[in-house]
């Protein structure tokens, strides 16, 4: 099996049951005439994130990587009115100072919880992926029972699984893997995934 028959699949089933959507395809359009990196999740993960924000009613929702705000949109879409969507990112062209800073994102969380804020209901962990677990973290420290959490990227082609595999986001996942196991308070299990985006997963989390 291969990457044509997983496009023809999400083709498919894209076409008949998301149809093409002008807000969507228009803020793909400008990220790629805009340069970034054609990372976003793919249109059927997307639907994915909104269906499950629905399914938990959530009317807060915490975001970590918004790259053109694609993912972002799929999830504000799932909001009732008065709902929130809070996104963090930082700019691409500014990665190398974020590196140098040490995650960008988690300095924003730290000032995030420091406000306070009333609990999360749905959390998507998507930025960089060496702080997945202190994400997943804060993400947890701004939930409540009931809330998700979902992490894209866990599997990256199998690499999370090949033993002599040391790469930084590898290592990463794992650091999540083995934090999650270790949390009484969610349970979480992971989906492979295939598709236009290639092959990789997705961890779910439910806070008890
Ligand atoms: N969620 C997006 C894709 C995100 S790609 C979508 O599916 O549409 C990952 C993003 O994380 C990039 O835009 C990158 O700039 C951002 N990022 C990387 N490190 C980060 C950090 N430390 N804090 C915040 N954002 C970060
Ligand atoms: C890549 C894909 C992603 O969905 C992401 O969030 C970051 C990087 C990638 O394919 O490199
Ligand atoms: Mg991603």
């Amino acid at each position: 099996m291969s990457n044509e028959t997983w496009d023809a699949v999400d083709g498919y089933f894209g076409d008949l049951l998301l149809g093409s959507d002008p807000v969507l395809d228009s803020a793909l359009a400008a990220s790629e005439a805009a340069g970034l990196p054609q990372i976003a999740v793919a249109p059927n993960q997307g639907a994915l994130l909104n269906l499950l924000a629905r399914a938990v009613g959530a009317r807060r929702i915490l975001e970590v990587g918004t790259l053109g705000g694609y993912s972002s949109i799929w999830m504000a879409r799932a909001l009732p009115k008065g709902g929130r969507l809070i996104t963090l990112e930082v700019d691409r062209k500014h990665a190398d100072v974020a590196r140098a800073n040490f995650g960008k994102g988690l300095k924003l969380l730290e000032q995030l919880a420091a406000e306070k804020p009333a609990p999360f209901d749905m959390a998507f962990i998507d930025a960089d992926k060496s702080n997945n677990a202190a994400y997943f973290d804060w993400a947890l420290k701004l939930s409540r029972p009931g809330s998700i959490i979902v992490i894209d990227n866990v599997v990256r082609g199998g690499a999370v699984a090949r033993a002599g595999s040391f790469d930084a986001d590898v290592l990463g996942v794992r650091a999540l893997a083995e934090r999650m196991a270790g949390e009484k308070r969610i349970k979480a299990t992971v989906i492979q995934t295939v598709g236009v985006k290639g092959y990789d997963g997705l961890a779910i989390a439910v806070v008890l």
